[in-house]
């Protein structure tokens, strides 16, 4: 909690947003729920927002977590992230049997129903989930999703865009925080998507950290908004250690020094909470 407070209020003074991912079970759980509508202005979903979640079977849509996160936050006045549309990872299982044309129609479906049904509702949607490769490529992850055809990702954008066209359409991936292969990738498509008027708003660096911080963290997310897209920290959590709260602090001070870094999201409100138990 007191490093939520730290974060937020620096975050808070500059107009950006500070948020955090949550689900609806831990919005009316103490402590979670008071420290998250003290110190908090942004919510998502770490998970009730997903493809297994939001359509189990095909054409059959759930959207009941989804819509009281949504209520819980405007009912505050938070703004809400949207994540995530379309990845590799989660889906459900008849999606994870599909392939082809068939798995195309079905990802256009999905995103027109799910970002139609919150349109208006959504700051920043992450359209697109971890769509690279690790490792040296710099090229695409293999998947169902890229084995339809590597123009996936921009079909995708624009498919969103049409769905809600005020929310902000990101791209995020993890192991992107420094200047590498991988990072290099996705800024080699963000600018081929500018270029070519494909509807991109933001990047999102999603921040699972180790123990010390890339030293190009700054200048990858300068360089990005560079090329006119916002910058979001998206999945921010930090390994336990000697640096870890010095670390919280280098990431938000090259946020805030970034204009076009528009807001920081922690990966859960209290440790015990945390996904990467081992670690953390
Ligand atoms: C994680 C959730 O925190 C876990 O509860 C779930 O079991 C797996 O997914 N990158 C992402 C997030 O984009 O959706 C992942 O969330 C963490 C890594």
């Amino acid at each position: 909690a007191s490093a939520a407070s730290t974060l937020g209020a620096a975050a808070a003074e500059s107009g950006r947003y500070f948020g955090a991912a949550t689900n609806s079970f831990m919005l009316n759980r103490q402590p979670h729920a008071t420290v998250l509508n003290r110190e908090f202005n942004s919510i998502v979903a770490e998970n009730e927002m997903k493809w297994y979640h939001t359509e189990p079977n095909q054409n059959q849509f759930n959207f009941t977590a989804g819509d009281q996160l949504i209520a819980h936050a405007r009912a505050r006045g938070m703004t809400v992230r949207g994540h995530t549309l379309v990845w590799h990872a989660q889906q459900p299982q008849w999606a994870q049997n599909m392939s082809g044309t068939a798995l195309r129609n079905a990802m256009i479906n999905h995103i027109n129903r799910v970002a139609g049904h919150w349109r208006g509702q959504i700051h920043s949607w992450d359209v697109v989930n971890e769509a690279f490769a690790d490792g040296g490529s710099g090229g695409r992850r293999d998947s169902n999703l890229q084995r339809t055809g590597n123009d996936w990702i921009e079909v995708a954008f624009r498919t969103a865009r049409a769905a809600d066209p005020n929310a902000k359409l990101c791209y995020n991936d993890y192991n992107t925080d420094g200047i590498n292969a991988k990072s290099t990738g996705i800024y080699n498509m963000v600018r081929d998507f500018k270029a070519r008027g494909v509807p991109i708003d933001c990047v999102g660096l999603q921040s699972h950290l180790g123990t010390s911080l890339d030293p190009t963290y700054q200048q990858n997310i300068q360089r990005f908004a560079d090329l006119g897209v916002d910058v979001q920290i998206t999945e921010l959590d930090i390994q336990q250690g000697g640096n870890q709260a010095n670390m919280y602090g280098q990431v938000t001070r090259a946020c805030l020094a970034v204009a076009r870094c528009t807001g920081i999201t922690v990966w859960g409100v209290l440790d015990p909470d945390s996904w990467r138990t081992g670690a953390n």
